[in-house]
């Protein structure tokens, strides 16, 4: 039996992840429960889970947390902030964690998580960006067992030899595909004025806000491009996107003797974390198996740079190194954040990103506290871009 923290259990990993809990009740349980700030949904949880522990980062929801589950009766104990989930994360109530925080509030409790050895399903992709090295060294360095739950990485890890069987010289390419968002195949001057409600409009995944914005952006992509080069120890120019409007195929590995071996699926995440939870052995995740005539054609094309710079800002800061990507990664958020609340238009996202990585805003460092500072730092700076821009004229474009 798996005992699980689930960290971001009220988003949509989380979801998949209590789905498939459920589906395998003699393999799972879940033991710790946590979320950001909506005391309601993270109790309903309880209620269906009955974990031993809920966590809730927001620490002024204590009281509520604690009342809560006391008056629907749960033995659930009530915890709240970042120092309580790391170190519920990193103690004896758990043996494997899934890491489906949003954004850089996910990085401290994932590099608890690999510090104490547990076997990590790791959605958080940001904490990757803005700390691939540290994140490598405390897996190193406790035998923690780091599975990729994005899809794209999920299915190169699927197709790349394990463990190390083939050296990774006989690797020519690592291939991301992207869907390309709500908005592939629009032309730039038509995206000044999308709104936030559109570009949540993903054509094949559901998923939360601010991952969905990244897709319309294509900076999903990038992080996605960072993430893998820090996962797979390959350096960025051995990492392609494609895209591929159906997310059928959710990544290719291109080795030197002209093979190239490819994860096919429906695009549903319960697969990859199903792959996470089970590895090395597999699980029915409810997913339906694909239908391949029904799929009938898979069509690839380039991604276009022009109309999403998103992407191209990424291969440059993975280029650069980790300073330079804690710092993209940061004014994302930032930007998406003023996106989604009708501060910015959806072009000035990549200008806000952009205009922070022109700034010197220091080092990476080489431990957490300094990176979290150069974080801090690079957000300031983009809201400060943020607040420069809507005096402008929405709409204007380069
Ligand atoms: N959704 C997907 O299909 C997908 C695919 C690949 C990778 N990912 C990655 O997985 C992560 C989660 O994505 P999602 O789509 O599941 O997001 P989501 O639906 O927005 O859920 C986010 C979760 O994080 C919690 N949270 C927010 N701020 C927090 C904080 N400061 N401390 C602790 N918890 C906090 C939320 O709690 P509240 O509900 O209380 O706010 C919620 O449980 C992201 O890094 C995303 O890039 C997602």
């Amino acid at each position: 039996m798996r005992h699980i923290a689930l960290l971001g259990a009220t988003g949509s990993i989380g979801r998949s992840t209590l789905d498939l809990i459920s589906r395998h009740p003699d393999r799972y349980r879940a033991s710790i429960l946590a979320s950001g700030s909506r005391v309601d949904a993270l109790v309903a949880l309880c209620v269906t889970h009955r974990p031993d522990h809920a966590v809730i980062a927001d620490e002024a929801a204590f009281g509520a947390l604690k009342a809560a589950l006391a008056s629907a009766g749960l033995p659930t104990r009530a915890h709240a902030g970042d120092d309580a989930l790391c170190g519920l994360v990193a103690g004896d109530g758990c043996d494997t964690v899934v890491g489906a925080i949003v954004g850089a509030a996910g990085l401290r409790s994932t590099l608890a998580a690999a510090g104490a050895g547990k076997r990590l399903l790791l959605a958080n992709k940001e904490s990757v960006v803005m700390a691939g090295d540290l994140l490598r060294q405390a897996v190193q360095a406790s035998g923690s067992e780091l599975l990729p739950v994005d899809s794209e990485h999920n299915a190169l890890f699927q197709c790349l030899p394990h463990p190390a069987a083939a050296p990774a010289s006989s690797v020519r390419r690592l291939i991301l595909t992207a869907s390309g968002g709500p908005f592939r195949g629009r032309p730039r001057e038509a995206l000044a004025r999308v709104t936030p409600a559109e570009a949540c409009q993903h054509p094949n995944w559901s998923m939360g806000r601010k991952i969905s914005v990244d897709s319309a952006t294509l900076m999903n992509k990038g992080l996605e491009v960072i993430e893998a080069g820090w996962l797979f120890d390959v350096e960025v120019d051995r990492i392609e996107v494609v895209v591929h409007p159906q997310s059928i195929v959710h990544s290719l590995v291109d080795y030197v003797d002209g093979s190239m071996l490819a994860q096919l699926g429906n695009p549903d995440m319960r697969t990859a974390i199903a792959y996470g939870l089970a590895w090395p052995d597999r699980i029915d995740a409810g997913v339906a198996a694909l239908d391949l005539v029904a799929a009938s054609s898979l069509q690839f094309e380039a991604p276009d740079n022009e109309a999403f710079p998103a992407l191209g800002l990424a291969f440059d800061a993975a280029r650069q190194g980790v300073a330079a990507t804690t710092v993209l990664n940061a004014a994302n958020e930032v930007a998406v954040s003023a996106f989604l609340q009708g501060q910015i238009g959806f072009l000035r996202i990549a200008d806000v990103i952009e205009g922070t990585l022109q700034h010197d805003v220091g080092a990476a460092g080489g431990d957490l506290a300094e990176r979290l500072e150069l974080d801090a730092r690079a957000r300031r700076m983009a809201a400060d871009l943020v607040r420069k821009w809507p005096t402008e004229r929405e709409g204007a474009v380069r």
